[in-house]
């Protein structure tokens, strides 16, 4: 694989799991890491809040002298957890940081890379309103809150987790394609992992409910993954090898997906 080392990359979420596991590997091959999280980071910031968010975009921007090579997204909460902050963090954390990002990435010598970490809950959980990932799209907080409440518990949880991925997902491949990144040399893709053993999904194994549910979720190569796999392939979709790549969301999940929902590639469109 290609990496050039003289690249400055800047990773949410990089003090723990995928993301620790990237700035790691990333640095002993030479490139800079700008890392952004609540503790063990060059920025520390709360991405659950407007205010955390604009001042790691203006920290950033300002420890990379104004120049990103590539961004990748992967702070991020998963059940048990509030569901509105899980949308709040994996949805706006991503988002607006992609979008206050990207004057540095347009700033680049080559064409940026960046990768948002999605997840494959966008395929396999069930019964996700659509109403809940269009009004994160359209970030309508007062709607977000009033579609939550009619659940409760576990649903809530699994579905407020699942719409925030889509929308990650869905912002990436409406975006991507764009005079305002393909066109300006900018490659945005996402990353859809399955069950990666890392804190993250321990807290959900630790737990009374979603433990048994996580337990029982197929995984055809027989094991969970780990953050090493997830950032080597990350670090492809930073290297050369993605400049022809373009709003892919890219499942790695040990055959999870294929297995609950085989015939559901390709989805043809009409006209
Ligand atoms: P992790 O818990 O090991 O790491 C997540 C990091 O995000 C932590 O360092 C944490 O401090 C940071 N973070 C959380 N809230 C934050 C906030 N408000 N502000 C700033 N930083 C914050 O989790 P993991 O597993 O490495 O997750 C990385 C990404 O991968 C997440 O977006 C997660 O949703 C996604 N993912 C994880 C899967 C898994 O099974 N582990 C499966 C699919 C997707």
């Amino acid at each position: 694989m290609q990496f050039d080392r003289e690249k400055t990359i800047a990773i949410t979420g990089s003090a723990s799991g995928i993301g620790l596991s990237l700035r790691q590997s990333l640095e002993l091959k030479g490139a800079t890491v700008i890392g952004i999280d609540l503790k063990d980071a060059e920025v520390i910031a709360d991405l659950s809040n407007q205010e955390g968010r604009s001042q790691a975009i203006a920290e950033t921007l300002d420890q990379a002298n104004g120049v990103l090579d590539g961004v990748v997204t992967s702070a991020g909460v998963g059940p048990p957890c509030d569901p509105a902050k899980m949308i709040s963090i994996n949805w706006l954390g991503t988002v607006q940081l992609l979008t206050g990002l990207r004057e540095g990435l347009l700033s680049s010598k080559s064409n940026a890379k960046v990768v948002a970490v999605s997840s494959n809950s966008t395929t396999i959980t069930p019964n996700v309103p659509e109403v809940l990932i269009d009004a994160c799209l359209e970030f309508h907080e007062e709607k977000i809150q009033a579609i939550l409440g009619d659940y409760s518990g576990m649903a809530a949880m699994a579905i407020a987790y699942a719409a925030s991925k889509t929308a990650v997902a869905r912002f990436v491949r409406r975006t991507a394609p764009t005079t305002e990144w393909a066109g300006s040399g900018i490659r945005l893709n996402a990353i859809a992992p399955g069950a990666i053993l890392t804190p993250l999904l321990q807290g959900g194994l630790d737990d009374e409910e979603f433990g048994d549910a996580i337990r029982t979720l197929p995984v055809p190569v027989g094991d969970f993954g780990s953050p090493e796999i997830i950032a080597g392939w990350i670090e492809m979709m930073l290297s050369d090898a993605a400049d022809f790549m373009c709003g892919s969301v890219v499942v790695v999940d040990g055959g999870s997906d294929a297995l609950i929902r085989p015939d559901d590639w390709p989805q043809s469109f009409t006209i």
